[in-house]
């Protein structure tokens, strides 16, 4: 099964470049920036990746955004990603970012969005990985500082395929970005957001009736509610789902209780996902191996997986039937 996995073309839709920031290169960032980190060293800082639930983690993610600060840096970030995803068979990826971390401490939004995009452009020529951008804009501010983060955006249009919610989720329903979302679907952007991950699942009915996105991240509160579980199942609204994200949040005591294989059995697309790879501890082969040896699924149903999320992805049908055919000569 291991072979299988490692072998499998992948296809990535939840995966925060912020949350790929690994601790060797946030210290070399932070001695190129001049930058003090509150940690005397690369260990220590590992030590600190003990989480309880998301804020626990969103605390020491936003701290880490904080050595990010030229072009080179986001370039180098996004660089190292992708070729993480190299190693692991990753075809194509759409990558979450979050401006108002940057912008908020005084990076321009131009420098974040040039230095992902030169290294996307690079990852597509040298590592044959197509790729796309997700702006996401953080929920724990308010609406109209998203709106006005979307506008200044909007110069930079082209570099971009669609919004993002994140952040912290318990108290801070979808309901609350209904104008950006609106704003956004009239720009023609794909829309996505996160709901279910701590929050109900009447968070999810929002994002899919009030903000109308396209898929769910995570959504794995979904099961709270059987009827919400036959409306994703009907729709195929897809579910981007995160493994070792769910477990080191505490969204799982066990990776055993996860739903993830449920789910697929309901006939719900759910995709497999890494979320924050350098804080849950690993990236797109290690999430599905986790999943395999924890519910033990046959390579058909993983093989399953990496078909939902080229359903589920933004590509066009040209490339999504590609990638279709070559999953499905897969011999493992
Ligand atoms: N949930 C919400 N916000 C986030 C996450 C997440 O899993 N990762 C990075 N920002
Ligand atoms: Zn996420």
């Amino acid at each position: 099964m291991d072979r299988f996995i490692e072998g499998l073309p992948k296809v990535e839709l939840h995966m925060h470049l912020e949350g790929s920031l690994e601790p060797e290169l946030m210290f070399r960032l932070a001695e190129r920036n001049g930058v003090t980190l509150p940690y005397p060293d690369i260990e220590t800082l590992r030590q600190a990746y003990d989480f309880h639930n998301l804020q626990s983690f969103l605390d020491l993610y936003y701290q880490g955004a904080q050595v990010l600060l030229t072009e080179q840096d986001f370039y180098d970030l996004a660089w190292a990603y992708l070729e993480r995803c190299a190693e692991d068979n990753v075809r194509h990826t759409e990558i979450f970012f979050d401006p108002q971390t940057h912008t908020s401490r005084g990076v321009p939004f131009k420098t974040v969005i040039q230095g992902i995009s030169r290294a996307l452009k690079d990852g597509e020529q040298k590592l044959k990985i197509s790729s796309y951008l997700i702006l996401c804009v953080l929920r724990h501010l308010s609406e109209a500082e998203a709106i006005k983060t979307l506008e200044e955006a909007l110069a930079y249009k082209e570099h971009f395929i669609g919004v993002g919610l994140d952040s912290s989720e318990v108290g801070n329903p979808p309901a609350n970005f209904a104008g950006f979302f609106d704003l956004a679907r009239q720009q023609g952007l794909k829309l996505v957001a996160h709901a279910g991950e701590e929050g109900p699942a009447d968070y999810i009915w929002q994002a899919l009736d009030l903000l109308q996105v396209s898929r769910i991240d995570h959504g794995v509160n979904c099961t709270e509610d059987p009827k919400l579980v036959q409306r994703l199942a009907d729709s195929r609204v897809p579910l981007t789902v995160c493994p070792l994200s769910n477990l080191k949040l505490k969204v799982v005591d066990e990776m055993e209780q996860h739903n993830l294989l449920k789910l697929l059995h309901s006939g719900l697309c759910v995709t497999v996902n890494s979320d924050d790879p350098a804080y849950f501890g690993g990236y797109m082969t290690q999430n599905f191996k986790a999943i395999a040896e924890a519910l033990n699924p046959d390579c058909e149903e993983i093989r399953q997986l990496s078909l939902n999320a080229v359903e589920a992805s933004f590509l066009p049908d040209s490339a999504k039937r590609e990638l279709v055919q070559e999953i499905l000569r897969y011999q493992g």
